[in-house]
């Protein structure tokens, strides 16, 4: 598919990101250059999920399209059992209406936004045991999105099997920076999974790029195809959420997978209530068609090569001009490490906000902040939390933008960082939500 990509003048985004109450999520997309706010539902459907499409069973049951997903879910996964659902986030909502409880604790590595906010939202906690090196944004490490074990197990062990929801694994691990889970880690959370009767739950919107990087970067691996190494992943697991909008390249879809019966027949349930019947479960026919086929295109190894080695390549034009960015690079997304960046504002004053509108302003550059904002309060102390790093994500929409474009992007962050001595104050918040307040926010520039 081929979009229009929209020109406008440094004034005219000046104007535009204060109208927009300095939330690049308020910005339209016409007053958007290149638009990196993220690779989620943004990639580009191929001609044969296009001619899927038109073979699109719209029965309310049994759709023939229900069966093309369910048998590619299998394929690609493993599950047997599995419950379709319009997004990621609903997959969220429907598996953790059985799982999670007031006062109970979810631990794992980096929960995503959404999972976190489900999981708050319930009154449980999120517990972070992502390894340390993982806030290390220099150290070269293969598997920076791993679980340290040796954390989860003391959570598991200082609280009864009844109090942890279910352990969730995040594939790879977006909030650390798109970094990798190896083989080694899955298989052992596995284990203790099993040896404290916790239930074990694969966040798998990247599973076929984590995948990837278990291929190139895990001894052993070298020689196996992608699909068998994805099977692999999930064979660790009791079961799995899915936003198909990253790696199974749809502009909307997602689903649950499960081992067992048991959960299946207890999810389903919310699945009805919430998303539909279990045979579409807020999906059309058609819509299931274009994500059965774009499992399978999204675990190509062609594919991944030449998508990995695309964000990769925005990363060495930012290694090369000097530009603080973590590394390795993530799979889908570079991350600017903006208390580096721009060292002379202050974190009340979010830095990684303001890097974001520079950059904006700079190129019309449309990325995100994971920082600060993002992090929230807490939600017993009500005060900002800060979290180690304070990241400008710039991910990649698959299948979309010419190593021309990424070029352009690299300019345009080369020019914000020629003048960073001269960027010193961030931003306030004027309004937020109680929860997840990134997405709407009021900002006033200071
Ligand atoms: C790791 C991860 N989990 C869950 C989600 C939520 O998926 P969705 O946006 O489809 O609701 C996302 C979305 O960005 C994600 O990156």
């Amino acid at each position: 598919m081929v979009e229009p990509i929209y020109q406008s003048t440094k004034l005219q985004r000046e104007k535009w990101i204060k109208e927009a109450s300095f939330n690049l999520f308020n910005l339209k997309s016409e007053q958007v250059v290149i638009d990196l706010l993220t690779d989620s539902g943004t990639g580009a459907m191929s001609d044969r999920q296009w001619a899927a499409m038109m073979l699109g069973d719209e029965s309310y049951a049994g759709a023939s399209s229900y069966y093309n997903l369910k048998e590619a879910v299998k394929n690609i996964t493993g599950f047997d059992y599995f419950l379709p659902t319009h997004q990621g986030r609903a997959a969220e909502n429907v598996l953790f209406s059985v799982l999670v409880k007031e006062g109970d604790i979810v631990p794992g590595n980096s929960h995503f936004d959404t999972t976190k906010g489900h999981i708050e939202f319930r009154k449980a906690k999120a517990v972070d045991c992502t390894v340390d090196i993982s806030a290390d944004t220099t150290t070269w490490h293969p598997f920076k999105g791993n679980v340290d074990l040796e954390k989860l197990e003391n959570v598991l062990k200082a609280n009864p099997a009844e109090k942890i929801s279910c352990i969730i694994v995040t594939v790879t691990n977006n909030t650390a920076g798109g970094q990798p889970v190896s083989m080694s880690n899955i298989r052992e959370v596995g284990k203790l999974s099993k040896k404290y009767g916790v239930k074990f739950i694969i966040d798998s919107a990247r599973f076929a790029e984590n995948a990837y990087f278990i291929k190139i970067r895990e001894e052993g691996y070298a020689d196996k195809d992608i699909r068998d190494i994805a099977r692999e992943m999930f064979s660790y697991a009791d079961g799995m959420t899915m936003s198909s909008k990253k790696d199974a390249i749809v502009n909307m879809g997602g689903f649950i997978g499960f081992r067992d019966e048991e959960l299946f027949r207890k999810a389903s349930t919310f699945n009805i209530i919430y998303e539909g019947f279990l045979t579409y479960g807020g999906m059309s026919g058609r819509d299931m068609n274009a994500l059965a086929q774009g499992l399978y295109e999204g675990t190509e190894l062609q594919y991944l090569e030449s998508r990995i080695s695309q964000v990769a390549l925005l990363g060495t034009k930012m290694k090369e001009y000097g530009i603080p960015v973590l590394q390795p690079f993530g799979g889908h997304a570079i991350f600017l490490n903006a208390l580096e960046f721009l060292p002379n504002i202050p974190r009340e004053e979010f830095p990684a906000q303001a890097l974001a509108i520079e950059l904006y302003t700079e190129g019309g550059v449309r990325a995100v902040e994971i920082g600060a904002l993002m992090a929230d309060r807490d939600p017993e102390t009500r005060q900002n939390r800060y979290p180690e790093l304070e990241l400008v994500r710039l991910a990649v929409p698959r299948r979309v933008y010419t190593d021309n474009h990424i070029e352009y992007v690299a300019a345009s962050v080369r020019n914000v960082f020629e003048r960073r001595a001269h960027i010193n104050r961030g931003v306030k918040i004027t309004w937020e939500a109680p929860i997840m307040r990134h997405f709407t926010i009021a900002l006033e520039k200071l």
